[in-house]
C-alpha cells in the first residue's frame, strides 16, 4: 500500500472536517447530535456514499463497514431504493392519513417473522423498544421489566439501566445490581428494572423466579453488540422463553440489529418465539424507522377501534410513506440468497481476521455471526458483557487500530464493530484484512515489538 494513503486527511488542522467541527461546536453541545458518531479529537464528516463506499468532506474515500450502524444492508443510494423514494417524494412525503405503503411493509414483516402477526411503526429503534416495554406493561398491568447487563436497546431510561457498569458497580456477576447509566435518573427507574446475566440460564431463572408477578417482560437482544457481539448459546433463548412462560412474563426480542442476520431474523434460527419483537435500522432502507411487532393478542393493546386503547400510541411521522417505500424496496431486494451471500462475506472476514491475530500474536479476537463482526482487544473467553470488557490500555490500542484502518481506506466503528452490505465482494473483505495486518504491523514497530 502506498504510504501517501496511510493518513487521515480529516485529521489535518486545516481539513474541512476540522472546520465543520469548529462550526458545529458553536451550535451543538460538543459539536454533536449523536453520541455514537463522536470520536476524539472530532469526527470525520461524510459528504456522500455510493454502494459500499463513503467519501468524506476532504475527498478521502473508504469502504463503509459501518453502514450507518448496520442499517444500510444494500449499501448507500441503491438505485431501487432511490427510485422508490423519488417516486414517493414527488407525490408528497407525509400525510395525516394512512397510506398503502405501511400495509405493504407490515405484510413483509408478518410474512417473514412467524411470531409477528401485527405491526406498529415508529421513527426509531428507541421508540420501538419504548413502546414494546409500554405494551408489555399495558398488557400485564405490571411496571417492572428485566434486561441483560451491558446490553443496549436505545436511549430510553429503563432499558439504559446497567448499560456500562464496572464489575465493581454491578457486583455479583450472577445477580447483577441495577446501575444508573445517566445522571439524575429517577430512583423509580432503578427500582423497576431487574438486571440479568446473559447466557446464564440458571442464574436468570433464580432471579426471575423471585420476580414472578412483578415483571411485565424480559427484553433480550439475541447477539448484543455493546456486550461484545456474542451470540446467545444455542439453548439460551429457547430456555429463556420457557422460563418467561413459567413465571408468566412476556418476552421481547430486540431485533433492531439482528433482523439483518437472516430473511426471518433470528427467532427461527435460535428456535424461539417472542411475544413482541422490535425492529429498526434495515427495515427503513436508510430512512428513520422503528417497528413493534407481535401476537395479535398482545398487540391489541394499541387497537383504537373499541374506544381509548390500553396503550394509545401516536407520532407525527409514524409510518411515513418515504420510509415505508424505502424499507419495502430494501427488504424486497433481500432474498434468502442475499442473506446467504452476506453470511459468506461475514464468515470470511471473521475467519481471516482470527487467523491473522493467531499468526501475529496480536492480543485480539473476533466475535459476531452472519453479516456482523467485532474485534475485541483481548484473548479472554467470551460469554457475556463482563467477559468482553478490556483494559484501558487495550482500549487505547483499539483506538489506534480504528484510526489506522481509517487511514487505509477502511471504515469500521471506533468500537471496532462492522457489518457487510450486498455491494461488497471478497475484494473488500481482503482489503479489510490487509488493512488490519498493515496497521497492527505499524503498531508493533512503534511499540518495539511489545506484542
Ligand atoms: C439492539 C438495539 N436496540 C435499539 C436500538 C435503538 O435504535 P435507534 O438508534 O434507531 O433508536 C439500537 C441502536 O443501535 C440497538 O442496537
Amino acid at each position: 500500500m502506498a504510504d501517501s494513503r496511510k493518513i487521515n486527511l480529516y485529521l489535518r488542522p486545516d481539513s474541512k472536517s476540522s472546520q465543520l467541527y469548529s462550526r458545529a461546536t458553536k451550535v451543538e453541545p460538543g459539536g454533536n447530535s449523536r453520541q455514537t458518531v463522536y470520536n476524539p479529537p472530532y469526527p470525520c464528516y461524510a459528504k456522500s456514499g455510493y454502494g459500499c463506499r463513503v467519501a468524506d468532506e476532504d475527498g478521502q474515500e473508504r469502504i463503509d463497514f459501518v453502514n450507518n450502524l448496520t442499517s444500510l444492508i444494500v449499501g448507500h443510494a441503491h438505485p431501487k431504493v432511490v427510485e422508490a423514494v423519488i417516486a414517493q417524494v414527488q407525490k408528497g412525503s407525509a400525510f395525516s392519513w394512512p397510506t398503502e405503503s405501511e400495509i405493504r411493509l407490515s405484510e413483509i414483516l408478518t410474512d417473514r417473522v412467524e411470531s409477528v402477526e401485527r405491526v406498529r411503526f415508529t421513527n426509531s429503534g428507541t421508540e420501538a423498544v419504548m413502546n414494546a416495554v409500554k405494551a408489555s406493561r399495558a398488557f400485564t398491568g405490571r411496571p417492572k421489566i428485566a434486561k441483560f447487563e451491558g446490553c443496549y436497546h436505545g436511549a430510553y431510561e429503563y432499558v439504559e439501566v446497567s448499560l456500562d457498569p464496572t464489575p465493581e458497580q454491578g457486583g455479583d456477576p450472577r445477580a447483577p445490581k441495577p446501575v444508573s447509566y445517566t445522571r439524575g435518573a429517577s430512583p423509580g427507574v432503578l427500582q423497576d428494572v431487574v438486571v440479568l446475566p446473559f447466557n446464564d440460564l440458571e442464574a436468570c431463572e433464580a432471579i426471575l423466579k423471585k420476580e414472578k408477578g412483578t415483571v411485565a417482560a424480559v427484553i433480550v437482544d439475541p447477539m448484543p453488540n455493546r456486550a461484545g457481539l456474542i451470540p446467545a448459546n444455542p439453548m439460551f433463548l429457547p430456555g429463556l422463553r420457557e422460563i418467561t412462560r413459567r413465571y408468566d412474563m412476556l418476552l421481547i426480542a430486540d431485533e433492531v440489529i439482528t433482523f439483518r442476520l437472516g430473511y426471518r431474523g433470528t427467532q427461527s434460527v435460535f428456535g424461539f418465539r417472542a411475544d413482541l419483537t422490535t425492529f429498526g435500522k434495515v427495515i427503513g432502507g436508510g430512512y428513520p424507522v422503528g417497528a413493534i411487532g407481535g401476537s395479535a393478542e398482545v398487540m391489541s393493546v394499541f387497537d383504537p377501534t373499541g374506544g381509548k386503547p390500553k396503550l394509545p400510541h401516536a407520532g407525527t411521522f409514524n409510518a411515513n410513506p418515504v420510509t415505508m417505500v424505502a424499507g419495502a424496496a430494501t427488504l424486497e431486494l433481500m432474498t434468502p440468497q442475499e442473506y446467504a451471500y452476506l453470511d459468506e462475506l461475514g464468515q470470511a472476514a471473521r475467519s481471516k481476521l482470527s487467523a491473522l491475530f493467531e499468526r501475529t500474536g496480536f492480543e485480539a479476537q473476533v466475535s459476531g455471526w452472519g453479516s456482523l463482526f467485532r474485534i475485541i482487544m483481548s484473548r479472554r473467553k467470551l460469554a457475556d458483557y463482563r467477559s468482553s470488557l478490556v483494559s484501558a490500555e487495550a482500549k487505547a490500542a483499539g483506538q489506534e487500530l480504528f484510526l489506522g484502518l481509517m487511514a487505509r481506506g477502511v471504515a469500521i466503528t471506533s468500537t471496532l464493530f462492522g457489518s457487510m452490505s450486498t455491494p461488497m465482494t471478497m475484494d473488500e473483505i481482503n482489503t479489510l484484512v490487509d488493512a488490519v495486518e498493515d496497521t497492527i504491523g505499524e503498531m508493533k514497530r512503534r511499540r518495539n515489538c511489545l506484542f
